[in-house]
């Protein structure tokens, strides 16, 4: 079930369908916007109405019409697209005092809360929303700054990677505690995740006893039972759905038959007082389900490049520096209920779903339930060369902090130390041979 390619055995694949049947063939700026290209025709039409909610702009209540309204009243964007641009990756500020939209800062006290996620901070919850409809207070206005330091490759050739640190002022509730822990992230891509929510556990547990790494369990709300976690940057959520619907009321303050109250800590009263729409919850049931199918089924937009010798080196020079035992390439998918077209297929995700200790250098120092402070989950690396071609930027990592896959590479520690090294001594036209492998997905 795992390939681990590279290593003698010729080419190791010349598979362009990165995501099994669901692949689509575009490589250009709406390439992250296809339902599975094996989605049946019944649900092509709710596929589209939940495009359309995860593109609509929500307004304050009451409105009329009535319908698209129920914005906040505390909130960080006012749609989903306007984090996850075509379906695509945030962005953080790259100058200073430039306003936050695509990172977003999670926020916690040392504890657990009753299901063993993150104890939320009493008086501005779990997350900093930036931003409130008239008459209610946002909660303060987030920033960050970046300091260089700086590197070499084996070879000598000089890099420099930037550090962020982050502060948080107009705080309209009172000072922050000084035991505040903060929790940086960036939008990931929206490609693929039905596909990696069919994975198997018993596939998921595979993966961490052959090569280390250990799965996050979380609260099932729609369950009211853990569950292993998969998505978020820690495998902080057990299913699509929860982190949609969690991200309406979390993000955007709409809210769902699963989430139905507003995120108003207690301390926020004119957040409490605000007006009502009169759609309760904010998002009707055709909505929600919409919003279901087309989350989970978000096409993964093919490999290129199958015949540039030097993506198909790098793809050997990746496996033999170890990033597939996290960067897992090609597994089967096992039975997702209701769905045939994400059941049993043959897919390249590069992920394990699974949690590594990344090293001080990336830590965050905020658990999150199994997850401790410089625990991330393997991020999936299908679409990823297409960030720049959609999203107009090459920022990744959780905090978006590296500038381009290189860096990213480079900001590895921990158990990720010998892979990173590897990359580090490989001499300059092999490095270059990696990246456009990486390019390549
Ligand atoms: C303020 C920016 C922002 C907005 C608005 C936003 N998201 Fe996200 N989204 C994020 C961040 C940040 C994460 C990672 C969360 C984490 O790690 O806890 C994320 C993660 C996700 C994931 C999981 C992806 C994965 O690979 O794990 C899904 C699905 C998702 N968002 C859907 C939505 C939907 C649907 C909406 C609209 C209701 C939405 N998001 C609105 C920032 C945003
Ligand atoms: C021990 C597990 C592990 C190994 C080995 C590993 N990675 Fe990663 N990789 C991760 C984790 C976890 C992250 C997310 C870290 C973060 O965001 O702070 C990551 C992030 C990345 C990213 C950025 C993805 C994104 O969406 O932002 C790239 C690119 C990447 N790895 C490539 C590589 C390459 C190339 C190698 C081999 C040289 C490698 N990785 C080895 C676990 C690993």
């Amino acid at each position: 079930m795992i390939a681990f390619g590279g290593c003698g055995g010729g080419l190791p694949s010349a598979d362009p369908n990165l995501g099994g049947d669901t692949t689509v063939f575009d490589d250009g700026s709406e390439s992250y916007n296809y339902p599975a290209r094996n989605l049946p025709l019944d649900q092509r039409a709710p596929f589209q109405i939940g495009d359309g909610v995860f593109n609509r702009n929500w307004i304050t209540a009451p409105a009329t019409p009535q319908g698209d309204d129920g914005l906040g009243p505390t909130f960080n964007a006012l749609s989903c697209s306007s984090c996850h641009p075509n379906n695509g990756r945030g962005a953080p500020p790259t100058m200073d005092g430039e306003s936050f939209l695509g990172l977003l800062l999670r926020l916690s006290v040392p504890g657990m809360d009753e299901h063993g996620g993150p104890m939320p901070e009493p008086s501005y919850g779990d997350q900093l929303n930036q931003h409130a409809i008239l008459g209610v207070p946002p909660e303060g206005t987030p920033s960050v700054s970046y300091s260089e330091t700086p590197g070499a490759y084996a070879d000598g050739e000089a890099y420099s990677l930037r550090t962020p640190s982050y502060s948080i002022a107009s705080l309209n509730f009172g000072p922050m505690p000084p035991d505040l822990l903060v929790s940086p992230r960036v939008a990931p891509v929206q490609v693929g995740l039905g596909l990696l929510e069919a994975v198997s556990e018993s596939t998921i547990l595979g993966f961490a006893a052959a090569n280390g790494g250990h799965p996050n369990h979380v609260w099932d709300f729609t369950l009211q039972q853990s569950a292993l976690g998969r998505f978020g940057w820690k495998a902080n959520q057990p299913t699509v759905e929860q982190q949609t619907f969690g991200a309406f009321r979390g993000d955007i303050g709409i809210t769902s038959a699963l989430f139905p109250t507003k995120n108003c800590p207690a301390v926020q009263t004119a957040c409490a007082a605000a007006p009502p729409s009169k759609t309760q919850p904010n998002l009707l049931p055709i909505e929600s389900s919409a919003m279901a199918v087309h989350a989970l089924t978000i096409a993964v937009p093919a490999r290129r490049d199958l015949d540039d010798q030097h993506a198909l080196h790098g793809e050997q020079l990746f496996a033999q520096a170890g990033c597939t035992s996290c960067h897992i390439p090609k597994m089967v998918t096992g039975t997702l209920d209701g769905w045939p077209s994400l059941s049993n297929q043959t897919i390249w995700p590069f992920t394990d779903l699974l949690l590594h200790d990344m090293g001080p250098g990336l830590a965050d120092g905020r658990p999150d339930f199994e997850a401790s402070g410089s625990d991330w989950r393997t991020p999936p690396l299908w679409g990823i060369g297409l960030i720049e071609t959609i999203n107009d930027h090459t920022f990744l990592l959780h905090d978006g902090r590296a500038r381009g896959f290189a860096e990213a590479i480079l900001w590895h520690g921990g158990d990720a130390a010998k892979a990173k090294d590897a990359f580090r001594t490989l001499g300059k036209n092999d490095r270059a041979d990696l990246l456009a492998f990486l390019h390549s997905l």
